[in-house]
């Protein structure tokens, strides 16, 4: 039997109303928009609910058939790209239930008993944010295992170490790949313990209080691979910390990734040179034909700016909320999708510049040497071999380094008679630290820049990712 509805009030819920919505509260209201987008993961919690509820006998086998078959038909309609989406039916849920009624009458009626789209919506955006975030840990993986790569291959190429940008130690380029290495490994951490604490089922909340119907949440929760149900049905319905800790790892693992990009402009930059980025990753110029713009580079560095704001976005709408569930957390959806989308393509574009940047070893060695750079090892070699305090050996090192300046040479361009006249006991052996390559090797305290230190640490992350 069906209910007469001669209005064009909503068929899902206007039964109390005489009129349907007008144009202005229909196009606010629709998020069909946006969370189209979930109807996969729709379908996968409706097809649970239904077997659940066939299974405690709430509804019949045949039923549960029905809509096992139709909802089967549906997708594949979508899938095929003959799915009509209507504004006018709101969103993805009531789309999807509306056809199904469509197609097999009276049994799709029956699905949404003991069920709300509170804890529906809930479900479906847990479903797929779970779906994104195992996604971006593998390509945050991916991304590692580049780095690994390319800092095994460089493990002794030395370059300028910076603080403050300016010279300060040299390094290694692959101490420095292993960096990068360590944060998005933590990044990869980040998301899948908040992936963890995600993996709890709102299904069944209903509107918020739960039902009096005699449904079987364990039963759907593990049917859709969660851990087990959500313990508490306003927090079930009420809450969205697991997209926030979504967005929030999201947001932190692209700062990162920003971080890289950043040094890439720098290090393509021909004043410095340092490594190049081939034409599949590059874009020319219009007008200057001299031009290799690191463009990869910087949307990865730009991206970052709309996905710090997607966190505030959804921070900012949920604060103040009263429990439980209120049309504001609708806008909860564009955000994820949109910083799982650019996340996704960051960490390609990074994966894939990591793979291909070329260093320039020469360039690299070159300006290590820059800036007094050993200056530090210096220092320590006076507090070694002349048993200086560090504070005086610090103000040794500073005189001679402005010795040096003056008369426009580095520091092992001093003469030892150069560097007598400021401390008397300095003696030929001061030679043997000043190189870049000395100075690297030297650092072989743990986590430390020497290429037997970085060497070892790339055989520990290889057993790390086998
Ligand atoms: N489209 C809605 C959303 O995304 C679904 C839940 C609607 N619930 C409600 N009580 N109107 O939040």
């Amino acid at each position: 039997m069906s209910i007469p509805n001669e209005t064009n009030t909503n068929q899902q819920w206007g039964g109390r109303f005489a009129e349907g919505p007008s144009a202005i509260m229909q196009a606010i209201n629709a998020s069909i928009g946006f969370d189209a987008k979930m109807w996969r993961q729709d379908i996968r919690g409706s097809l649970a609910h239904a077997a659940m509820l066939a299974h405690v006998g709430i509804i019949s086998a045949d039923d549960e058939a029905a809509i096992r078959k139709g909802l089967a038909d549906i997708a594949q309609e979508i899938e095929a790209g003959g799915f009509e989406w209507s504004e006018a039916l709101e969103d993805v849920h009531m789309n999807i239930e509306a056809r199904l009624t469509e197609r097999i009458g009276e049994a799709g009626k029956r699905l949404h008993t003991a069920r709300s789209r509170n804890d529906q919506v809930a479900t479906d955006f847990r479903l797929w944010t779970r779906d994104a975030m195992d996604g971006l840990a593998a390509q945050m993986l991916d991304c590692v295992k580049a780095l690994v790569a390319r800092a095994e291959e460089h493990a002794g190429t030395i370059m300028p170490g910076y603080t403050h940008l300016q010279p300060a130690q040299p390094t290694t380029f692959g101490h420095h790949m292993l960096a990068y290495a360590e944060m998005l490994w933590r990044d990869r951490g980040r998301m899948l313990d908040a992936r963890a604490r995600l993996n709890e089922c709102p299904l069944g909340s209903a509107a918020l209080c739960g039902t009096g119907f005699p449904i079987d949440r364990h039963m759907t929760a593990q049917a859709l691979g969660f851990d087990g149900p959500t313990r508490n049905s306003l927090d079930g319905v009420g809450s969205r910390d697991f997209a926030m800790e979504f967005l929030a790892a999201a947001a932190i693992c692209a700062t990162h990734l920003s971080r890289l990009a950043e040094e890439i402009v720098i290090w393509t930059n021909p004043s410095f040179g340092f490594v190049k980025l081939s034409d599949g990753l590059t874009t020319g110029s219009s007008i200057m034909p001299q031009k290799r713009n690191p463009d990869a580079a910087e949307l990865v560095r730009g991206k970052t700016g709309r996905m710090n704001g997607n966190l505030m976005g959804l921070l900012t709408v949920v604060k103040g909320l009263s429990l439980t569930y209120a049309k504001d957390l609708q806008e909860d959806k564009e955000g994820v999708f949109d910083s799982a989308e650019n996340l996704t393509l960051c960490l390609a574009a990074t994966a894939a510049m990591v793979r291909d940047m070329q260093p320039n070893t020469a360039r690299m060695a070159a300006a290590a040497g820059e800036g007094f750079s050993t200056a530090t090892d210096l220092a320590d070699w006076l507090v070694r071999e002349l048993k200086l305090p560090f504070r005086d050996a610090h103000h040794v090192t500073g005189r001679l380094v402005a010795k040096a300046e003056g008369l426009g040479v580095d520091l092992p361009g001093l003469s030892l008679e150069e560097m007598r006249e400021v401390e008397p006991r300095i003696d030929q052996s001061v030679f043997d630290v000043l190189t870049p390559a000395a100075s690297v090797a030297s650092r072989r305290s743990y986590g430390g820049t020497a290429p037997e230190n970085v060497r070892a640490m790339v055989a520990e992350w290889k057993g790390r990712l086998a």
